[in-house]
């Protein structure tokens, strides 16, 4: 297996492509990388990933998140964006934002007087963005609401957004927005800290706030969440959805459980058995650093063509030290290969050379790019 790994340097509002070819199957051009700009100061590159907007393989474009840019919504500051990008890039600046939403807040009369239903302004949206064949889902972990109880609160519940058809039907998607409020409740879930779609393409989305800070999954179909969906409906229960519900308080954030861990990984987290081989896949003396980084980035895809889902966790805050000397942050990517159901092989790691330059903070799918039957990838 030669994968072909992409590097993107997130320098500020420059997303560069360079390449680094595993043992060098195929080149690609390593003196023009790409270069695509956005707002500065938007963290334009915190999230990506490639879209085919057909079921032309040749149509390719390129799904930038920039969390905290300005959009044209009314009244909000720095609500975040998702960018197209088409690719191969003609110029930098060809990047445009998507409009998944383009509304102020909504309103609600409470006692006679008009107030914000929700707040978007530094709700970060863009902060994930995932795509499945047409399919598009871009999330804000940060949005609050002010929640169905009679003193106005502001609950950090998170909300996802899916378009398809290339951007011609959008639905929003907040599954934590419902009557159970509070840090005990979902109130806490920042719903699509990490999303991502299944083989089949429905939707997954992680929210690790809910219940206190133990985490949740809930997965929906995207058809479901199109059908019916009207921008009045508050509270809603999506047909055919799934959530996870609370365990018992040992799993709570006092422990620093697997249920949370594997939520932030939720894709892989089909089971504590997985969990379980991905840390101990870790490195021993990477343990320390490279426990709480690897909450992060995670991409699962069938990498080898084997027919089984292969693992790639970014820990973007990995520090790597050599002997006695200090540890430089410098990220990782950890690669595993599902030999068998469930059974994966020790990790293959690919570590950054650049200097808090997170390497692995994002990972996408970049298709087949040399055309020998295997994926290449792309991390951040
Ligand atoms: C967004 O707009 C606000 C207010 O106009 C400004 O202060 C802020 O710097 C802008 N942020 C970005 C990332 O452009
Ligand atoms: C509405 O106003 C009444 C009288 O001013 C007050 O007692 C009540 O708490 C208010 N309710 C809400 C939801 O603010
Ligand atoms: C898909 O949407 C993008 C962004 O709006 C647009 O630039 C592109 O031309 C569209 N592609 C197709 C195949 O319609």
């Amino acid at each position: 297996m030669h994968p072909c790994f992409f590097r993107v340097f997130f320098h500020g509002f420059l997303l560069i492509f360079s390449v680094l070819c595993e043992a060098a199957a195929f080149n690609l051009d390593l003196e023009k990388p790409t270069v695509y700009n956005g707002p500065e100061g938007s963290y334009f590159g915190y999230s990506l990933d490639f879209y085919h907007p057909t079921q032309d393989r040749n149509a390719l474009s390129v799904l930038v998140g920039a969390p905290k840019a300005n959009t044209s919504q009314p009244g909000i500051v720095e609500g975040g964006a998702v960018y197209y990008c088409p690719w191969p890039a003609s110029d930098p600046d060809s990047c445009r934002q998507i409009p998944f939403d383009k509304a102020n807040n909504r309103m609600i009369k409470v006692n006679g007087t008009r107030e914000p239903l929700e707040f978007k302004s530094h709700q970060w949206f863009g902060a994930t963005v995932r795509t499945h064949k047409g399919k598009v889902v871009a999330c804000a972990p940060l949005y609050h609401w002010r929640t169905v109880k009679v003193s106005s609160e502001m609950d950090p519940v998170g909300t996802c957004y899916v378009a398809v058809q290339n951007f011609s039907a959008y639905a929003e998607y907040s599954p934590c927005r419902t009557n159970n409020p509070d840090p005990e409740g979902q109130g806490f879930c920042q719903a699509g800290f990490s999303v991502d779609f299944t083989k089949e393409g429905t939707l997954v989305v992680g929210g690790p706030g809910s219940f206190y800070w133990q985490g949740q999954v809930i997965t929906a179909g995207v058809a479901e969440i199109l059908n019916g969906y009207s921008l009045k409906t508050i509270l809603r229960k999506v047909q055919g959805e799934k959530q996870t519900v609370a365990a018992s308080d040992a799993y709570d954030d006092s422990y620093l459980g697997k249920r949370r861990v594997c939520v932030f990984m939720f894709t892989v987290c089909l089971s504590y058995v997985l969990y379980a081989e991905l840390v101990a896949g870790v490195p021993r003396g990477a343990h320390n650093f490279g426990y709480v980084s690897i909450q992060y980035g995670i991409k699962v895809t069938d990498l080898n063509g084997d027919g089984l889902d292969d693992v790639l966790v970014g820990a973007p805050l990995y520090m790597d030290r050599e002997f006695e000397s200090k540890p430089r942050e410098v990220g990782r990517v950890y690669l595993y290969l599902q030999e068998d159901v469930l059974l994966f092989s020790p990790s293959i790691t690919l570590t950054g050379t650049h200097l808090f330059g997170r390497y692995g903070s994002a990972i996408a799918p970049l298709g087949d790019i040399n055309q020998d039957g295997y994926l290449g990838k792309c991390s951040c």
